[in-house]
């Protein structure tokens, strides 16, 4: 579903120069997998989520899903492609201050299409497996931060992409809601979305199929 071929990418360093933090990532997910990328602060884990997700251009390196070509694509196209395939969870939720939960939720739908009534079905029968349905009309101020990580994982799984990223998905969260989320990312694996979920608590992630670590840019196999 998901492959990434020589990513490379590099800031500019304020100092001047740049600083390298993906040096050549080669990465695949099949439909199924649920693969964790683990690494310390700074090795580059949001920057691949975000590469992987075409939210950012990588210098070097093509982004494949399934069998289309979607890194180089135009900006408009690429925003289709990403709302059609990519469910992001982001580490921060990036929830519309000015927006209910459900419409939050419904923003998904928006993107690729429409709502109609079959997404408000499938919005509110989300939040109620995630037990926010009662929360519904709050805005995100009026949401703790699990309800809002619940509320960001019904938007990211709206419309059953087939891929899911996921960024530090439970590092803002108790134990009880950490472990939803985890849970939910491995019932969408389970279900065949390729999923991939960069964090720094590698241990929060249940069934994994693969751990990599992140070092110098590249990935290794993870050791304990
Ligand atoms: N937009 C940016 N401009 C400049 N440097 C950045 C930018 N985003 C990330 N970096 C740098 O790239 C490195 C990797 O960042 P990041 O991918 O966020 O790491 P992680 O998610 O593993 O903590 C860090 O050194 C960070 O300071
Ligand atoms: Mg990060």
């Amino acid at each position: 579903m998901l492959r990434g071929r020589g990513l490379v990418k590099s800031y500019p360093a304020p100092a001047g120069g740049a600083i390298r933090v993906l040096a050549g990532v080669d990465l695949d997910v099949r439909p199924g997998e649920l693969v964790v990328v683990s690494g310390a602060s700074g090795s580059g884990k949001t920057t691949l989520l975000n590469v992987l997700g075409l939210l950012e251009d990588p210098d070097s390196g093509e982004v494949w899903f399934g069998p289309e070509r979607v890194s180089g694509l135009g900006r408009s196209t690429k925003s289709r492609v990403r709302g059609r395939s990519v469910g992001f969870v982001f580490q921060s939720f990036l929830l519309l201050p000015g927006l209910t939960a459900l419409d939050n939720v419904l923003l998904a739908a928006r993107y690729v299409g429409g709502v109609g009534e079959a997404e408000r079905r499938r919005a509110l029968a989300l939040l109620e497996a995630f037990g926010v349905l009662d929360r519904r009309d709050h805005y995100p101020a009026q949401l703790s931060g699990g309800e809002q990580q619940r509320v960001a994982f019904c938007r990211a799984v709206l419309n059953d992409p087939p891929l899911i990223l996921a960024d530090e998905p439970t590092g803002n969260l108790d134990e009880a809601n950490a472990a939803v989320i985890a849970g939910a990312l491995a019932d969408r694996a389970r279900a065949g979305a390729a999923v991939v979920v960069v964090t720094h608590h590698p241990e929060t992630v249940r069934g994994a199929t693969t751990v990599f670590r992140i070092d110098g840019g590249r990935l290794g196999a993870w050791h304990d």
